[in-house]
């Protein structure tokens, strides 16, 4: 094997950045950016070895490059790869997953080269169209599908979706025996040692990076195991931290037996759809994205991909169950096997759901319902049926569908945790008290209000407000960094019709505002009428605080209606409850 490296110097710069580049295969370069002092990564997951986003250049008589990098590599990273290849001659660019700290170049890269054929997950390539905006040739890839580069480097590609992203695939060349994982097997350790030489150096950042980023898609992680099993494997050449050699079935064993607990423990829903079929993959991820707002775990299961006993294993042992109908097969009265099935292993103790994808020739939702009812599963929502292009009020009809399944399952872990509290505690917390809000946003044709009381001034300059917000919240994904909506205070005396509306138990996609007097903030989301005062605020943080997001914003404009009127203050009883 050859192994030698070399390392360039980035200019002074604020923190150390620097590049290595090393031969790890016949005609393959590794291209690892080192971040040497990067301390954080999301807001929550504090980094004590700084880390490395790895790229890889592989030259058959085609040539591709393997992921790209961040951002604030540009100048080093292109001067690199042009060291290394005229970028003219690339001809594709593996996206493995899209997340910007390896897909921050892909950008510069297609503006270069734009002669470049991006390939990677139907998703991904949906997401990049989002990220770039710009056009680019591509090319969608399952599991299974080949790319042949010349010179032997024959290249599979085996989907690895939720593995901390949903576009996530894993790149195999079949002459090196290189198996290609980006976030997968990685960690945020960065050091100039190419290799795991020394595994006791990077055990506790390979477990954390576990924890955080790949246990709670545990049973999406052994998925991906078994379906990169059949392939002999020579490196795991990760996009995070040093590449995986020396100690490689460790480390794969490691991942498995992680998994395998944590499956075990962790309840979970499992949602099968067909991934070419109509919208149904975009419709079952954002219900998933929903279920997995409530803490629950998700299992995708693409049923053209996926063998009947599977299926029945996964129907036995899930908590819930959701089903896109697939397409009717054709010259068939009867129902489609694979539905069969499902019904067959089902039980009683289940939540349904079930969505139609607008396929064209769906198997038709009322008599399927119908079945699951008499077998004495519990509806969580109402049938889907989605017939046009899906648009962003779907996606909150499906998100929210998907929240109040995983909040069905959840009801009797969250009564048993409230129990367990000690009643002085609770008490002591309880007199912690509040005035009564209610946030209220609109982006683009949604719109979403919540009673709020846990808010406080955080800030004097700018001034800023800070907000606990459960994370199953409908309201949540529209609180995101950037997002903008008005925080109404209510007024003492004048508050319990307001408050009595906006607790009702609404429906997935209801218009929560359907009789509510209200006129727009310059940001674009309703004022109450009836408010005491508003604020215009922006996001600008969001920490992470177990159940809830505590959502720091800017408050950029507001008004008085009332200069006499008093804040409605929220006394309690009790710690654990609002
Ligand atoms: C007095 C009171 C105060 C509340 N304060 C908060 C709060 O600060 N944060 C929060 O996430 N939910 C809070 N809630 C719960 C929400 O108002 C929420 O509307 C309700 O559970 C419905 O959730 P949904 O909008 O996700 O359907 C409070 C509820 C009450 C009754």
């Amino acid at each position: 094997m050859i192994a030698l490296t070399d390392s360039l110097q980035a200019a002074p710069s604020p923190s150390r950045l620097t590049i290595q580049t090393a031969a790890i295969a016949e005609n393959c370069t590794a291209i690892r950016c080192l971040d040497w002092d990067r301390d954080r990564f999301d807001i929550e997951f504090e980094l004590q070895n700084g880390t490395t986003y790895n790229s890889f250049l592989i030259r058959g008589e085609s040539i591709a490059l393997i992921d790209t990098s961040h951002i604030k590599f540009e100048s080093l990273y292109f001067d690199v790869l042009k060291g290394l290849v005229d970028l003219a001659e690339i001809s594709y660019l593996i996206v493995n997953h899209t997340e910007p700290d390896h897909s921050g170049l892909i950008a510069q890269l297609l503006k270069l080269a734009p002669h470049i054929t991006v390939v990677g997950s139907k998703v991904a390539i949906q997401f990049l169209e989002n990220q770039i905006h710009c056009t680019f040739k591509a090319r969608q890839v399952k599991s299974g599908d080949h790319l042949d580069l010349g010179l032997g480097h024959r290249l599979e590609f085996v989907l690895a979706p939720n593995l901390h992203w949903p576009d996530t695939i894993f790149t195999y060349d079949s002459g090196t025996a290189v198996l290609y994982t980006c976030d997968v097997f990685g960690m945020h350790y960065c050091d100039d040692a190419l290799y795991d030489e020394v595994p006791q150096l990077l055990e506790p950042d390979f477990q954390y990076y576990y924890d955080c980023l790949m246990g709670p898609n545990a049973r999406s992680v052994m998925g991906a195991l078994k379906r990169m099993a059949p392939l002999p494997i020579s490196i795991v050449a990760t996009g995070h931290g040093p590449l995986l050699q020396h100690h490689k079935q460790d480390w794969i064993d490691r991942y498995r037996s992680w998994s395998e607990a944590q499956a075990k423990a962790a309840p979970f829903v499992a949602l099968f759809y067909t991934d070419d079929y109509g919208y149904s993959d975009r419709i079952v991820r954002t219900i998933a994205h929903g279920i997995s707002k409530t803490g629950l775990d998700v299992e995708l299961v693409d049923l053209q991909e996926t063998d009947s006993h599977t299926v029945r294993e996964l129907v036995s042992t899930a908590a819930g169950l959701v089903v896109g109908m697939p397409p009717q097969p054709e010259s068939s009265t009867s129902l489609h096997p694979i539905l069969s099935t499902i019904l067959a292993a089902a039980n009683r103790k289940q939540a349904i759901g079930l969505f139609e994808t607008g396929g064209g020739h769906d198997e038709p939702i009322y008599p399927l319902r119908n079945q699951f009812q008499e077998l004495g599963l519990t509806a969580a929502f109402a049938p889907i049926l989605i017939k046009a292009a899906p648009s962003e009020v779907t996606d909150k009809l499906c998100e929210e569908a998907g929240t109040d399944l995983g909040q069905w399952l959840n009801r009797d872990r969250a009564q048993q945790q409230i129990k367990s509290l000690d009643a002085n505690l609770d008490q002591a917390l309880g007199r912690i008290s509040t005035g009564l809000y209610l946030l209220t946003v609109r982006t683009g044709n949604v719109t979403r209000a919540m009673l709020a009381s846990w808010v406080i001034q955080a800030s004097f300059q700018p001034l800023g407000v800070a907000i606990a917000v459960a994370k199953d919240r409908a309201i949540e994904s529209l609180l995101q960094v950037g997002n903008t909506f008005v925080l109404n205070t209510l007024e003492e005396g004048n508050y319990q019709r307001l408050m009595k509306h906006f607790l009702k138990r609404f429906p997935p996609g209801a218009d929560r505002f359907a009789g509510v007097a209200t006129y727009d903030a310059s940001n674009g989301s309703p004022i109450l009428a009836e408010a005491l005062t508003y604020l215009e605020c922006t996001v600008t943080r969001r920490l992470e605080a177990s159940d809830h997001w505590i959502v720091y914003c800017t408050a950029e404009a507001g008004r008085v209606a009332n200069v006499d009127g008093l804040t409605a203050v929220h006394h309690r009883k009790v710690g654990s409850h609002y």
